[in-house]
């Protein structure tokens, strides 16, 4: 019935449709003239209420015009974006556009704007007028877009999809997807060389960037570096060179002794040549003794390269690091542990700006030192004068004037200060509240196998998408609480202070405020392929007995089963069926990630007969049709 309606309306056109979405999803509404709210002028939109309700803008995300006049944002949980003018340091408008905007661009004139929505799987057309922005359109690009870039004429779009592993080219103007080229691991961050000659991808989850040929549309290379988590990516404008700010696993075990020592995880800047040259890329770590780097996520270039800045969201800050009189000490091909010792005292070279909040993308203008910063948790936009390296404004982009429990505890979850000398978040394991497919030994499982490097010790982090609800929690199973989970998680794979009970409750509440996206691999009207349906029939029957392990709303009994994946000296006996909700996007599978597909969960290691011992070998066909139900949830 709603459906039927909601249809009927979309005739009525784009501008209809954006409105009723919007109005669904989004509890307030608001359409903004510098600091006070205007009424709005559809009457489909409620007017805005109290500033009491106004949401968190969260920027994530942010573009400036060429001239320096016009600055983008978009804004994560607010659904919308803010059109600032940051000489004059105000937000001019601020638009809903769509669920959880991720990305946004501009063309060169600054006229068009583009923004992809991470959970509305859609790239928003904005139109640039009078101060005032409009959405002229709504392209759907596949699961999960995020990084976007937009030819300097606006007419094409570049957006990395990054639950289909894909690079899509949108054709602004004809509002249709012109083609698909196959990347890395959950491709993210994206950028175009000025000339439009070549793209940048960062594979958040595959340790590769993929250089593409924009004009030919092909991929020309895929670059592996040693790098994970891979955030925002630049293109100096020789379109030869490309840097991005990632984190490195380096696989032991979280002990304060390792973690001091760059041994558990560190922070990099990664400098890439993209036409193929040798040595292939290059590193600069950012981790000091004593007081390291955590999720290094944005990442800005001057045009001479002299200048380069990355910004830390975990420690608040952003680095600058300067090459105008010396060179900076990058090594081929590999990392160090820390810094290098010749950056460490030399104020000219590397700078640290602390910013408060979590700095996230970076943009640097045209002078090459007025550096634009998004702050997440700050709700701002912050502007740097690089020459300094000092914070000289704070644009507020608009936020509630209290924070509830839940944002006191996505600030925890951001914050390494919580971690033995800042070195990392829970965000760094658990990448926006998910999994960044990795495995550590958090020292969770009960081993005492602390002085070496004890590969079977390692678990993958798990996701934390509805992790309120699908206890009892870590692969063992054996924690049934999940506030002395978070006393864990502070204590052990952080290694800091034992947190308060205020902060507990704040983290849990931030925890329960995390689902999964859309599944995009239902049928448009959220059904199952006629493939999918048989692999239900399959996992419910008694020839794979999948579904007395896994069942319920989450997939999960909450119980403790022996799976022939036990080693020996495991402390806890067997293992508590993951929820198999959007187990689509959480790979490599198994507690310690040695299946890379679900296919190769299925045939080897969790096939019917090695679980139960009961069930039957698949046919090829019921293999398909199983993994096809798999994909649906
Ligand atoms: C160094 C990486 C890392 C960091 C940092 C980290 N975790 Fe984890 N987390 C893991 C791993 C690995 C596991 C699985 C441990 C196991 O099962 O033995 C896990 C398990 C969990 C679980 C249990 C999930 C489930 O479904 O069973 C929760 C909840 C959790 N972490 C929350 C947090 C929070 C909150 C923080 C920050 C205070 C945090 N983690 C920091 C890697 C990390
Ligand atoms: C006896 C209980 C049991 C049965 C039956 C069972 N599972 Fe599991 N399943 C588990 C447990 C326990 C784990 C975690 C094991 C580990 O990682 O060591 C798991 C893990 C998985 C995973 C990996 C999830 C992830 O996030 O890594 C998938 C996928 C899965 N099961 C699917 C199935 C399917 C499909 C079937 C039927 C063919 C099935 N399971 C049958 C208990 C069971």
């Amino acid at each position: 019935m709603i459906r039927r309606r909601f249809r009927a309306r979309v005739v009525n056109g784009l501008g209809a449709m954006v409105v009723l979405i919007l109005a669904a999803v989004v509890p307030w509404a608001l359409v903004r003239g510098g600091d006070a709210p205007r009424p709005s002028p559809n009457p489909a939109v409620p007017s805005p209420s109290t500033s009491r309700d106004e949401p968190h803008r969260s920027p994530i995300a942010l573009a400036l015009s060429a001239d320096g006049t016009r600055l983008l944002t978009a804004n994560q949980t607010a659904g919308s974006v803010s059109l600032v003018d940051p000489k004059a340091g105000r937000v001019l408008h601020e638009l809903l556009t769509g669920e959880k905007p991720a990305g946004v661009a501009l063309s060169r004139d600054g006229r068009r704007g583009v923004v992809t929505h991470w959970y509305g799987y859609d790239l928003g057309v904005l139109e640039l007028k009078d101060d005032r922005l409009s959405l002229a359109g709504r392209i759907e690009v596949g699961p999960e877009p995020r990084g976007v870039a937009l030819t300097a004429d606006g007419a094409t779009a570049f957006v990395a999809v990054g639950a289909s592993n894909e690079v899509v080219r949108v054709d602004v103007n004809a509002r249709k997807v012109t083609g698909r080229l196959a990347a890395g691991r959950e491709p993210r961050g994206l950028a175009l060389a000025p000339d439009g000659s070549r793209l940048l991808v960062g594979n958040a989850r595959s340790q590769t960037v993929t250089v593409i040929d924009a004009r030919a549309w092909r991929v020309e290379r895929t670059i592996p570096i040693d790098g994970d988590n891979l955030r925002q990516v630049a293109i100096a404008p020789d379109g030869k060179t490309g840097y991005v700010a990632n984190m490195k696993n380096r696989g032991f075990p979280t002990t304060r002794n390792n973690i001091d020592l760059g041994w558990v995880l560190g922070q990099r800047l990664t400098r890439v040549d993209l036409g193929g040259g040798s040595p292939s890329f290059a590193t600069l770590s950012l981790d000091v003794r004593g007081k390291a780097a955590a999720d290094a996520h944005g990442v800005a270039v001057s045009p001479d390269q002299k200048l380069l800045a990355v910004s830390c969201g975990g420690t608040h800050e952003v680095m600058i690091f300067r090459a105008d009189r010396q060179r900076l000490p990058w090594r081929a091909e590999s990392s160090r542990d820390l810094i290098s010792p010749e950056l460490l005292n030399d104020d000219h070279r590397f700078r640290r700006v602390l910013l408060g909040g979590r700095p996230t993308e970076l943009a640097l203008a045209a002078d090459g030192k007025t550096l634009y910063v998004a702050n997440y948790l700050a709700d701002a936009i912050q502007v740097v004068d690089a020459d300094s390296a000092r914070l000289v404004r704070t644009i507020p982009l608009g936020g509630p004037r209290t924070l509830s429990l839940a944002r006191r505890g996505e600030v925890l979850f951001h914050d390494a200060a919580r971690s033995f000398n800042q070195w990392y978040s829970c965000h760094t394991c658990h990448s926006d509240g998910h999994t960044n497919g990795l495995d550590f030994d958090t020292l969770n499982d009960g081993r005492q196998d602390l002085s070496t490097f004890h590969q079977r010790s390692r678990k993958k982090v798990p996701t934390l998408r509805r992790v309120t609800r699908t206890g009892p929690w870590t692969w063992h199973g054996w924690q049934t609480s999940l506030e002395d989970a978070m006393v864990e998680s502070f204590t052990k794979s952080m290694q800091g202070p034992k947190p308060a009970a205020e902060d507990v409750k704040a983290l849990v509440a931030y925890l329960a405020t995390l689902d999964y996206p859309k599944n995009p691999f239902r049928q448009p009207d959220g059904g199952l392929s006629p493939s999918a349906q048989r692999g239900r029939d399959l996992f419910r029957s008694a020839k794979t007995a999948c579904n007395t392990c896994h069942r319920g709303p989450e997939l999960t009994d909450g119980k403790i089963h022996i799976v022939g994946l036990e080693e020996p000296d495991d402390a806890y006996r067997g293992y508590n069926p993951p929820s198999l909700r959007g187990v689509y996007d959480k790979d490599p599978y198994l507690h310690d990630g040695r299946s890379r597909t679900l296919r190769d969960a299925l045939k080897g290691p969790h096939s019917p007969e090695s679980v139960t011992g009961l069930g039957e070998e698949l046919t090829d066909s019921e293999l398909e049709d199983l993994i096809a139900y798999l994909r649906s949830l």
